[in-house]
């Protein structure tokens, strides 16, 4: 069996920034209230014209120089994204053409907020059984094309951006761990009983029109806090690791309480866990990649250490994994 390496990450956010006293100007919500439910201060919206595709192009460009990979070396694209540019193709065959790559395979994964961590299994098990060798993973989202601006309850909570990472197989030597490092497990998990809690109100085979994202804040808390402590509790148990092993905690960015209490639970000091709701939002599958490509770049990840991440999302869909950097 192989293991898939991490080589490298990389992420974009849209130039335009809107602060909560901006989005106070269009409907009935205030700063003080978004700070205090979610910790989002600002989001980044994506510009007319700028795609889904657009934002996961610059993020996968910067993940490749990184990894200091070839663009033709990669045989696998998975995009994950829950905003496509089009129905279809997927958007990854577009991410796949700006390239300039011209084989291989390249799809989109749906599963939502837990979008990166479905695809980061994916690509996984293909680099695991040898199926494809040089993976792109792609986490990329256009949220404020599919949200109703003047409901309040959701507008305020999300934002658009896109991240992505470099993943490679390596062999370890018979017998041996090899460098021990790369992606050491995903679990990942769906209950579709629970469609209605958080969904778009629309799609080509329903309605015909793209439709507005609705969700039931609270009910998606509660399930949140224990299906990703679960998952978390998966991870370790899989790997025969505990709490106290893990180095950084790079959540899902969708609420800091959310956040706050997984730390908790895990007995993390707050400065271990990546937090970017504050500055993001809610970039739904592009939030994990965001996060990590920030914590990289400014040197709080070094090699060797334990990453967890975790997310949960519409479907309900959730997952984790576990990566030693
Ligand atoms: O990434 C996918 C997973 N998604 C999540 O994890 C989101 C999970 N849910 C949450 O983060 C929280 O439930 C929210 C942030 C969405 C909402 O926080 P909450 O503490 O659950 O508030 P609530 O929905 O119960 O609303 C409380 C009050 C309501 O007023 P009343 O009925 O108490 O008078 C709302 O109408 O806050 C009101 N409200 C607002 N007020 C000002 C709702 N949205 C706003 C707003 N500004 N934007």
């Amino acid at each position: 069996m192989f293991r898939s390496l991490v080589t490298g990450c990389g992420s974009y956010l849209p130039a335009n920034v809107v602060t909560n006293a901006e989005l106070a100007k269009r409907v009935a919500t205030n700063d003080e209230w978004i700070r205090q439910r979610t910790g989002i201060c600002q989001r980044h919206i994506a510009a007319e014209g700028e795609m889904t595709s657009d934002l996961g192009l610059a993020a996968a460009k910067e993940a490749l120089a990184q990894a200091g990979v070839a663009p033709e070396s990669i045989d696998l694209i998975v995009c994950a994204t829950s905003t496509p540019d089009e129905t279809f193709p997927a958007t990854a065959t577009r991410i796949q053409y700006a390239l300039g790559i011209t084989s291989g395979a390249a799809f989109d994964v749906q599963a939502v907020c837990s979008g990166f961590v479905y695809g980061l299994s994916v690509a996984d098990n293909f680099l695991r059984v040898g199926q494809a060798s040089k993976a792109l993973v792609v986490g990329a989202e256009t949220f404020s094309r599919i949200l109703d601006w003047e409901d309040r309850s959701t507008c305020v909570l999300f934002g658009d951006g896109a991240g992505a990472v470099v993943l490679e197989a390596e062999r370890p030597a018979a017998g041996a761990n090899g460098t021990g490092r790369g992606v050491l497990s995903t679990h990942i998990y769906a209950d579709g009983r629970h469609h209605d809690a958080l969904y778009v109100d629309g799609g080509p085979s329903s309605t015909g029109s793209v439709g507005y994202l609705r969700m039931e804040g609270k009910e998606v808390f509660r399930h949140a806090v224990v299906r990703m402590a679960e998952a978390v509790d998966a991870a370790l148990e899989a790997n025969g690791l505990t709490p106290g092993d893990i180095d950084w905690l790079v959540p899902h960015q969708a609420n800091i309480r959310i956040i706050e209490s997984m730390g908790r639970r895990l007995n993390l000091p707050t400065d271990r866990v990546v937090v970017t709701v504050d500055r993001h939002a809610n970039t739904s599958a592009a939030s994990i990649p965001l996060a990590l490509t920030e914590a990289v770049g400014d040197g709080r990840i070094q090699s060797g250490d334990l990453l967890l991440m975790e997310a949960m999302g519409g479907g309900f869909t959730w997952g984790s994994a576990l990566v030693r950097w």
